[in-house]
């Protein structure tokens, strides 16, 4: 039996409490908030929000190579009117910071994605919609209002469905297309098997019931919102992860790109480009952006941390296409860094998820703010009076450097 089965044999009030909000007051960092998380959600949805492929060594690393830089700042410069702005695959942003796409985050938040995008538009931010959404591609754009939405496509087998997809988005609205392109196939993810966790709904088992129980906030507000779905998917149920699995063919090439690019006319991202030739074969077929991403750690373990090969990268493809970078981003000095080493922009995913989970809309806007406070501050303290002052004098490595950093 599975959750949304057992919503329709038992009604429950809903508590009118916000969820979550009162405690935000005492997070001042996103690890704050982590913590929040970890304590709101249970082992399922915790192990699916913070895990990584196999030994989850790309994961670590990814926060390591943050720890092997350092920042040399410089001083007697004005810095009283910090410039965040700039301009990324022609959407102007305040700050050089996009939601990245996720996909059921209504597993971390009943409000998920409406909760995120009504966050975005709060502070102005795009934000980037999964095709795992578990909410229609037009609500999402109906509770942005107007913010930039840009929508992140899966390829697999089936090309109509992605083109069906893709013509959706577009009469939606979103601006850009981010073709993620790290997902030939599912990585084995160790803690979702351990916890039986099933995509989009979780199934009911002694051990899921038990572990709801332990954690009411969520359990209640899970048991009285409407099942999880992958509606713009039309896919739903305990078999979904099956299914899920089986989309993900490795059928997915180059030649792809053409295609895509006379469905779409808008910009393109590659999502998850990690080595300078490929950079180079984006920006030869044309492709508007490349996003330095490891997928957090998620897919393949073993891979560089993307802080390593974010210069060759950004020196491999120059001007010829937009260079955007995720990956282990928990505070504004990660992002400073990344700039500096030639990012446009970044994207975060897990830090505003851990302000979702926490608590909802109110706790993304949170990590926001967190996030935008620290960029400032930290750009203030390097001497920096826009983003254009952030280059590479500006970071140096520890010894010894991790390959592909400065020296
Ligand atoms: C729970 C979760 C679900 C994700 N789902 C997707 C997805 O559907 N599509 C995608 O391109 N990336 C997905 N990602 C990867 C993020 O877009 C992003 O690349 C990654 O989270 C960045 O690393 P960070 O979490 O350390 O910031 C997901 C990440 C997390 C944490």
């Amino acid at each position: 039996m599975n959750l949304s089965e057992i919503r329709e044999l038992v009604h429950v009030g809903r508590p009118d409490a916000p969820y979550g909000v009162r405690a935000l007051a005492r997070c001042y960092s996103v690890g704050d908030l982590r913590r929040l998380a970890r304590r709101r959600l249970p082992a399922g949805a915790l192990g699916y929000l913070e895990g990584g492929g196999e030994d989850e060594w790309t994961l670590r690393r990814n926060r390591e190579a943050f720890s092997e830089v350092e920042l040399v700042p410089r001083v007697l410069r004005d810095v009283s009117q910090p410039d965040t702005g700039t301009t990324v695959l022609g959407t102007p942003m305040p700050l050089p910071l996009i939601l990245s796409p996720v996909g059921s985050p209504g597993m971390f938040h009943h409000d998920g994605e409406l909760a995120v995008a009504r966050a975005a538009r709060h502070a102005g931010l795009t934000y980037g919609v999964s095709t795992l959404a578990t909410q229609p591609l037009e609500a999402i754009a109906d509770a942005a209002q107007g913010t930039p939405l840009w929508f992140q496509l899966y390829l697999w087998g089936d090309r109509s469905a992605a083109r069906k997809l893709v013509a959706q988005a577009r009469a939606a609205g979103y601006r850009a297309l981010l073709l993620t392109v790290d997902s030939a196939v599912r990585s084995k993810r160790e803690r979702e098997l351990r916890h039986g966790l099933t995509l989009p709904t979780p199934e009911l088992t002694l051990g899921t019931v038990l572990d709801a129980a332990r954690h009411p906030a969520w359990a209640w507000h899970f048991l009285t919102s409407p099942a999880l779905g992958f509606p713009n998917l039309a896919m739903n149920g305990p078999t979904s992860r099956q299914r899920l699995t089986q989309m993900f063919d490795g059928t997915v090439g180059w030649a792809d790109l053409d295609w895509i690019r006379q469905e779409w006319d808008g910009p393109i991202a590659l999502k998850g480009v990690l080595s300078e030739e490929d950079a180079r074969r984006a920006a030869d077929q044309g492709v508007d952006a490349v996003i330095v991403s490891n997928h957090g750690g998620r897919q393949l373990d073993h891979t560089p941390p993307t802080l390593a090969v974010l210069p060759g990268i950004a020196d491999a493809v120059g001007d010829r296409v937009e260079v955007l970078f995720d990956s282990g981003i928990r505070r504004g000095s990660d992002i400073v860094t990344a700039l500096a080493l030639g990012a446009r922009a970044v994207l975060i995913g897990r830090a505003h998820l851990y302000g979702l989970a926490a608590a909802g809309e109110a706790g993304v806007r949170h990590a926001i703010d967190i996030l935008a406070g620290e960029v400032r501050a930290t750009m203030a303290l390097c001497g920096a009076a826009s983003l254009a002052d952030l280059d590479r004098s500006l970071v140096r490595a520890t010894r010894p450097p991790a390959p592909g950093l400065p020296e």
